[in-house]
């Protein structure tokens, strides 16, 4: 646990290179440079759950992104076996309750040819307030201390976390991603809504039908079916 760090992806990635093994975890109390997907910042005020997992599976490089997948339904169910939140997943890594963002997920990996390792940075809005983030945020996102009205414990929060990550990672290595997609799937915000998805090549608009093992997004749009790997997804409906 360290007090304030600029990032615990970085700093994890740091120690990954420097060849920490599989388990190690970085947490922090507040994250000066906090790192979102697609090259954002992310807010990370004191008071909420800022933590990172260094994994390093031994499956091809291509089966990285489905560990996204499994960590989101790890978080969801956690948040609801610990609090006993109603949370739901918003592709491609969000976790919300009550349609706003609790929680972000940004995984990064490095291959060589073979996997190296995948590092799982989990950021979970605890106990501040919505006064504590940039203005901008506070319509799209939520705190567990807003909608419970008192702060929770979060080293337990975080050890259900890690206890859920913990049988979802064996599984995974045992079974796939099979059983995490089904569960993915109905745990979803996401699919059968109308959606606009910024991808870097252009906006694909329509509804979200599936997702693949990859974690990415099939989308009706009037032209065809349309798979995105990656993207910024707003919910229209
Ligand atoms: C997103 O939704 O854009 C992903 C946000 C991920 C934030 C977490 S907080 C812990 C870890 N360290 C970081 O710098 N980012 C992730």
């Amino acid at each position: 646990m360290v007090e304030v760090l600029e990032s615990t992806n970085s700093v994890l990635k740091e120690m990954a290179e420097a060849g920490e093994p599989e388990g190690t975890v970085v947490v922090a109390e507040e994250q000066r440079a906090g790192r979102g997907r697609l090259g954002r910042g992310w807010a990370s005020p004191r008071g909420g759950l800022w933590f990172s997992v260094l994994l390093r599976p031994e499956v091809p490089p291509a089966e990285a992104p489905s560990l996204t997948l499994m960590a989101g339904v790890a978080v969801a169910q956690a948040l609801k076996a610990q609090l006993g939140l109603d949370a739901r997943l918003k592709w491609p890594n969000d976790v919300l309750v009550r349609g706003k963002k609790l929680c972000g997920l940004l995984a990064e990996s490095r291959s060589d040819g073979r996997l190296e390792y995948v590092i799982l940075g989990i950021g979970i809005n605890a106990n501040f307030l919505l006064s504590a983030l940039p203005e901008e945020l506070r319509r799209t996102a939520i705190t567990v201390r807003e909608i419970l009205q008192r702060p929770v414990d979060r080293l337990a929060l975080m050890r259900a976390i890690i206890k859920e990550l913990d049988a979802g990672y064996k599984a995974f290595r045992d079974g796939g991603i099979a059983p995490f997609l089904e569960r993915w799937r109905e745990l979803s915000e996401t699919l059968d809504r109308a959606v606009r998805v910024e991808t870097a090549t252009g906006i694909v608009q329509g509804v979200a039908e599936d997702i693949d093992a990859t974690g990415a997004l099939r989308v009706r749009t009037p032209n065809g079916p349309v798979t995105v790997g990656s993207g910024d997804c707003v919910h229209l409906d």
